[in-house]
């Protein structure tokens, strides 16, 4: 269940946004702004460069899509605030990235659980101008369509460690490339700097098999080496390292479990 509901989207693909939700974008986007300008990839920063995202007003669908569409043939697709498992890796299959027409409130302004349209435009939409990236996403769509729904289970956990919370080398830093922490100011410096945050390389047989939970900062990232390390993993035979995922099991979580994290 939801409590945010998307708002309608004309035929043409533009939202009414109200004068409200143009000013928390600003603050939002400002805010962010600053929080990864040495933080975020050059993959990322590159892509928002093109985006050309606007300050003063929320962005409209058909001026991201032109912009993606022309990089690497993606689109953005609006839905609903939730949307089901099917649904969502066949919009992927089909180099379609769901987004919900929602922007947060002023009272949720740091922090709400579910993806709203910041997240999704100014998390995400930079990265799928990147190749690597794009056709990773892809890809990953094509494998949830052919997965079990236990399989499913695992593969979840590969998207959450890459295109959610990803780290990627450059030279000697540390970068972010995940949305889920390029949409959080505090998860930006957090994922770099945090004292308590575990940074490994990124291992497809122990991301698999790590537990997560979306309503904390997150314990542990996984660091790829480059972005083309992405298209490289989209090349492994995925569905037999998620069944051999499956017969390890789950690691030990490094936090608390609030509830059983998934139906294993
Ligand atoms: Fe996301």
């Amino acid at each position: 269940m939801t409590r945010y509901h998307s708002k309608p989207v004309s035929k043409e693909g533009w939202v009414n946004w109200s004068i409200e939700e143009d000013t928390i974008w600003h603050d939002l986007v400002k805010r962010q702004q600053d929080v990864i300008v040495d933080r975020a990839c050059e993959a990322y920063l590159h892509g928002l460069k093109l985006l050309d995202l606007p300050l003063d007003r929320v962005p409209q669908l058909p001026e991201i899509n032109k912009v993606l569409y022309e990089t690497t043939g993606w689109q953005v697709e609006p839905v609903p605030a939730l949307i089901d498992f099917d649904r969502f890796f066949d919009l992927l299959a089909n180099k379609r990235f769901p987004v919900a027409t929602f922007l947060r409130s002023r009272d949720e302004f740091d922090y709400l659980q579910e993806p709203d349209f910041f997240h999704e435009i100014f998390g995400h939409c930079a990265m799928l101008t990147n190749s690597d990236f794009a056709a990773f996403t892809e890809h990953y769509g094509k494998l949830g369509q052919a997965a079990t729904s236990k399989q499913r289970g695992y593969l979840a956990r590969l998207y959450w460690f890459t295109v959610e919370f990803g780290l990627v080398k450059e030279g000697e830093k540390l970068k972010i490339y995940g949305g889920g922490i390029l949409s959080s100011p505090a998860e930006t410096i957090y994922a770099l700097e945090g004292d308590m945050a575990v940074r490994e390389e990124f291992n497809l047989h122990t991301v698999l098999r790590t537990p997560y939970r979306i309503d904390i900062m997150q314990p542990k990232y996984f660091v790829i080496n480059e972005m083309a390390e992405l298209f490289k993993i989209s090349q492994e035979n995925l569905l037999h390292q998620t069944d051999l995922a499956i017969e390890a099991g789950l690691l030990p979580p490094l936090f608390e479990p609030k509830e059983p994290t998934h139906a294993e």
